[in-house]
């Protein structure tokens, strides 16, 4: 039996329900991975702030140093949108990526056939869409200097140094051979220094991997792209600020992002969570989508402990959940059966179960 250590951090508003159901999966699925958990929870967002005074703590971050996987639920919320910047639960999300050295976030955009009429977009554009975004997590004008504000101006740096860029094009080229080899990077080398330095680094890198395809695009493009045909693309490799944007059309295409779960790693740790946000509004109210949570913990498996035979179960598990009509209120559509975030999960793991 292999002892792993989760630290978990759900977090504000939903984040602690769907780090509930993330958990109770996790244990379903350790059960025949040969893997025992140990949990430990933290405090971290705004719980963290009204709890410390500050939004992450010195002692959170090293129970984070001292396990082998970290769980995110979501932070964040309307009562501390006012604080100072670095007060805000954002901040300690920033800080906590930093600190952990997590340079490579993983989002991918998989449809799952019964949800998509869910989508904004014609089933004919979007069936069978499966491409990932890999977003560079810990550069660019995110942590660029100098930085700042007067009453007058604001101002960011948008920075790379070659072996940023060339560790996440690696990371690109690499995931790409295990996918169907095409990368598009994406950047703004038409108008940005930052973005041609990163073309040229990348196609460098490249020269390693002339078993994968590789092609450039510009950011603007690549947002119509996504929207017009994303079946197109298989990793798109993007920067801080441009993942940020491309993942959040990306999520909208699969319907909800309420489905989208994430993976951020770097050389020596790695943390998994759900693109969604805490969601105050309906928090406390049993409506949240545990799925990207629990497809989160889907990727926990796959990545941090190779287990991607688990993994891909959790992912049927959940494939066959939403077959059989089961929908939180944010996926809901007429003739399916409405759930609460407890029943999702149990069903999920009911189907766990029955597909061992
Ligand atoms: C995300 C979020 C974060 C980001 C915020 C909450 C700081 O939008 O993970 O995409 O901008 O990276
Ligand atoms: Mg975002």
């Amino acid at each position: 039996m292999e002892h792993k250590k989760i630290t978990l951090l759900p977090g504000d508003g939903i984040g602690q329900e769907v780090t509930r159901s993330a958990v109770q999966v996790m244990k379903a699925a350790a059960q025949f991975s040969g893997i025992e958990f140990e949990f430990q929870e933290c405090l971290m967002g705004g719980c963290s702030y009204d709890a410390h005074g500050i939004p992450l703590t010195d002692e959170t971050l090293q129970v984070c140093f001292n396990s082998d996987a970290v769980f995110l639920g979501a932070v964040g919320g309307y009562k501390w949108e006012t604080l100072p910047h670095h007060l805000k639960p954002e901040a300690a999300l920033l800080k906590l990526r930093k600190e952990l050295g997590l340079y490579t976030n993983i989002r991918p955009a998989k449809v799952y056939e019964p949800l998509i009429d869910a989508s904004t977009l014609k089933r004919s554009v979007v069936a069978g869409v499966d491409f990932v975004v890999l977003r560079e997590l810990t550069g660019g004008i995110y942590f660029g200097t100098p930085r700042g504000m007067t009453a007058e101006s604001g101002w960011n740096t948008m920075v790379y140094a070659k072996e940023e860029v060339e560790r996440i094009a690696r990371m690109g080229f690499e995931i790409a051979r295990k996918r169907n080899g095409r990368v598009t990077s994406v950047d703004k080398a038409n108008v940005l220094e930052v973005s041609q330095f990163w073309r040229n680094v990348v196609h460098e890198v490249h020269k390693d991997y002339q078993d994968v395809q590789l092609s450039d695009m510009y950011v603007d493009n690549a947002a119509m792209q996504i929207v017009r045909d994303p079946k197109q693309f298989d990793v798109l490799l993007t920067s801080n600020l441009f993942g940020d944007i491309l993942s959040d059309i990306a999520g909208m295409i699969t319907g909800s992002l309420g489905m989208l779960p994430s993976a951020s790693i770097g050389a020596k740790y790695s943390l998994y969570e759900p693109v969604h946000g805490s969601a105050p509004d309906i928090a406390g109210q049993k409506k949240a989508n545990p799925l990207a949570a629990i497809s989160s913990v889907a990727m926990m498996f796959a990545y941090t402990f190779n287990l991607k035979k688990t993994s891909d179960l959790i992912e049927s598990a959940i494939d066959k959940t939403l077959a059989d009509g089961l929908r939180t209120p944010d996926i809901f559509s007429e003739g399916c059966k409405l759930v609460t975030t407890d029943e999702m999960t149990d069903a999920v793991i009911g189907n766990l179960n029955k597909v061992l």
